[in-house]
């Protein structure tokens, strides 16, 4: 599943979140595999190095749209300057996202809010805004990055695991949806990663992380092969696979504790 495929025919990829980590790993092996790409975060000037690179080493096109997906009317102006550019988009990629721990009652409201409008809110309207058109072609899709947090609830950092949760029920009810349209929807559930988000939501010091980490570029491999084989839900790494499934057999309250713990 590793390894990046190559395309028949030039589809246009928006990735949100491509200004780093997993998600510029996915611009990566979509563009090796010939796509066009369309990048989204806030900040222009990685995301300007990112599509000139992609340019060079690739021979794609690749526009760039900073744009703050914490704001409610964030998706809605994507869309509409993809329209206004005359671009459609074949491939949705809804990586964006963070997270923060500590405890719920004493963390920043602006921020878990935030969190949701980012990980939740704006992922679900870019989907509901770009998929009728995949639809209407018969072809394309939606790669949507939860987590393996999205398998249990997380104490200490219960927004982001809740969010997560909701990446992933709502992939997987959309794969049902869209059934044999020619439209794929998957699901990339990462365990630790190797990125700017541990330092971004405190959790470099947790049991968690220093029990090892992928990389960002081995992530976005299994998940774009997982794309392309048109899989459900792709967890990339053997001991983040043996994580989920010992979930789905642990008692409720253990599986808690157990997170609890590793979130320390
Ligand atoms: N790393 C892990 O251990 C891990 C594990 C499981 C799942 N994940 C998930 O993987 C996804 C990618 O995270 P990563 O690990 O690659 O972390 P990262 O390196 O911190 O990348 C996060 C990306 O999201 C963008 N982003 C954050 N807030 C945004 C906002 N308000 N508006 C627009 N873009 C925003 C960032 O760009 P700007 O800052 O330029 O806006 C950046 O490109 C996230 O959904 C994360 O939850 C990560």
């Amino acid at each position: 599943m590793g390894r990046c495929q190559n395309l028949e025919m030039a589809e246009t990829v928006l990735v949100t979140g491509a200004s780093s980590g997993i998600g510029l790993e996915l611009a990566r092996c979509f563009a090796r595999a010939g796509a066009n790409l369309i990048l989204v975060a806030r900040t222009e000037r990685k995301l300007q190095e990112l599509a000139a690179a992609a340019a060079s080493e690739f021979h794609v096109t690749a526009g760039v749209i900073p744009c703050d997906l914490s704001r409610p009317d964030a998706a809605a102006a994507i869309a509409a300057e993809i329209e206004r550019r005359g671009q459609a988009v074949d491939v949705l990629v809804n990586n964006a996202g963070f997270g923060d721990r500590g405890a719920f009652a004493e963390r920043d409201v602006d921020r878990q809010l935030s969190m949701i409008q980012v990980n939740v809110t704006s992922l679900t309207h870019l989907t509901r805004l770009l998929l009728p058109g995949m639809l209407a072609r018969g072809r394309g899709g939606v790669l949507n990055v939860a987590s393996t947090a999205a398998f249990q609830p997380g104490p200490n950092m219960a927004v982001y695991y809740a969010t997560k949760a909701y990446v992933l029920s709502f992939s997987e009810a959309l794969v049902e949806e869209v059934g044999q349209t020619g439209v794929t929807i998957s699901c990339l559930a990462p365990g630790p990663t190797d990125t700017g988000f541990a330092a971004e939501a405190n959790l470099l010091e947790t049991r968690l992380f220093k029990l090892g980490t992928m990389s960002a570029a081995e992530v976005a491999s299994a998940g774009y092969g997982g794309f392309r084989n048109r899989k459900a839900l792709v967890v990339p790494g053997l001991r983040n696979q043996l994580g989920a499934f010992a979930v789905r057999l642990a008692p409720r309250a253990m599986a808690r504790k157990i997170t609890a713990g590793l979130q320390a």
